[in-house]
């Protein structure tokens, strides 16, 4: 499958992990829809791990637990599509998952078949159990290859958590997306944490293979499977555009179905998303605001000539901030200078003399979407 934009959507794990079941995925996809999710651009349905019995069949076919999914996969494939929806499922390419289900390590074939079969659309790929003697990167081309060879078109979703140099190799697979990271905590410091890993990898992601920063705590509030302290609504702020920003796939990891207001708000920031999904896919780049890691300036240029810029404060106390509009390719003295709006707030600002300035709270950021104007 060839995505050009990073896919959006909704997954069980972060919230449920292994208490999951058609009515809970069913009333999800309805909540998708007559919230505005899915008009805002989130598609795709993923159930994660622990769908399956422990064992295969008599046929070494992947059975649906019966318990959770009394209907099996086709059924719930048929819903989510005849609502537009559609279906992500998960497996490993070890000898078992992370929650140790069945895997498809030696099996890729027949399980691209049958996830085939069953009306899939999205495959996402773990990295758990892997043999000792195999290589990751082989057995991520041979999930690759099986898909491209299963007769129907599934997004792939490589998650090896960034490890084995993952960014060299998984372009290579047929991944349109790879996970960069370890697992996310629904807690600050773990959001701080992925988008200081991001800064040496942000050549890596983009058309071809979005770099996957994992799915999204915002809504969480501390509470589901990986529920820590929760985030301020700032910190869910901070977090999702940063996610945009860097064109991270948007997996929301909430329950939907009890969300507050807040969460609803941030998820459906049409302005932000607009740059997540931006039809150029030009990467992102990073400057250091005074030198520092704590005070990431992200630029992104779009496709009709706006720049995409977002100041984010991981330190723990306000920062003024500030960046040379030189270093983003606009100095004044060609006679251009930034003029554009916060996508959170609306307000406008401008560059002066060549400097672009604001001050943020702690943990807090702000995204502006700037144009290009005559000083
Ligand atoms: C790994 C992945 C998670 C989730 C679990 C399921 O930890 O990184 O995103 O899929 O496995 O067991």
């Amino acid at each position: 499958m060839v995505k050009n934009t990073p896919p959006m959507g909704w997954n069980t794990w972060n919230t449920f992990a292994e208490k999951i079941n058609e009515e809970l995925v069913l009333s999800s996809a309805d909540v998708l829809l007559s919230s505005g999710l899915k008009d805002a651009g989130y598609e795709y349905v993923v159930i994660d791990d622990c769908w399956a019995l422990r064992e295969r069949d008599k046929a070494g076919r992947m059975v649906p637990d019966p318990e959770k999914f009394p209907h099996g996969m086709k059924y719930v494939a048929d819903y989510l599509h005849a609502r537009g929806l559609k279906f992500g499922m998960y497996s490993c390419c070890g000898t078992m998952t992370c929650a140790e289900y069945p895997a498809s390590y030696d099996r890729e074939y027949l399980d691209a078949a049958v996830f085939a079969e069953w009306g899939v659309d999205f495959l996402k790929y773990d990295s758990c159990f892997t043999p000792v003697y195999s290589d990751r990167k082989t057995l991520y081309r041979r999930m690759g290859a099986a898909l491209a060879n299963c007769g129907r078109d599934i997004l792939y979703s490589a998650c090896s958590w960034g490890i084995d140099e993952t960014h060299a190799w998984i372009g290579s697979t047929g991944a349109n997306m790879w996970r960069s990271t370890g697992d996310i905590l629904d807690s600050w410091q773990s959001v701080k944490d992925l988008i200081k890993l991001q800064y040496k990898i942000l050549p890596y992601g983009g058309v071809g293979c979005f770099n996957d920063m994992d799915m999204l705590i915002v809504g969480m509030n501390g509470r589901g499977h990986v529920g820590v302290t929760g985030c301020t609504e700032e910190e869910y702020k901070l977090h999702f555009a940063a996610w945009c920003l860097l064109a991270s796939p948007l997996m929301i990891g909430c329950d939907i179905r009890n969300m507050d207001e807040s969460a609803k708000r941030i998820l459906t920031n049409r302005a932000l998303i607009a740059i997540q999904q931006d039809a150029r896919g030009c990467r992102p780049y990073l400057l250091k605001a005074q030198g520092s890691e704590d005070l990431p300036v992200i630029i992104r240029l779009l496709e009709n000539g706006d720049l995409a810029v977002g100041f984010f404060n991981l330190l723990d106390s306000p920062a003024n901030v500030w960046i040379s509009t030189d270093d983003v390719g606009v100095p004044e003295s060609a006679g251009r200078r930034l003029c554009g709006e916060e996508l959170y707030t609306g307000k406008t600002a401008r560059s002066l003399n060549g400097v672009f300035r604001t001050s943020l709270p702690a943990h807090a950021c702000e995204v502006y979407r700037m144009k290009i104007v005559k000083a």
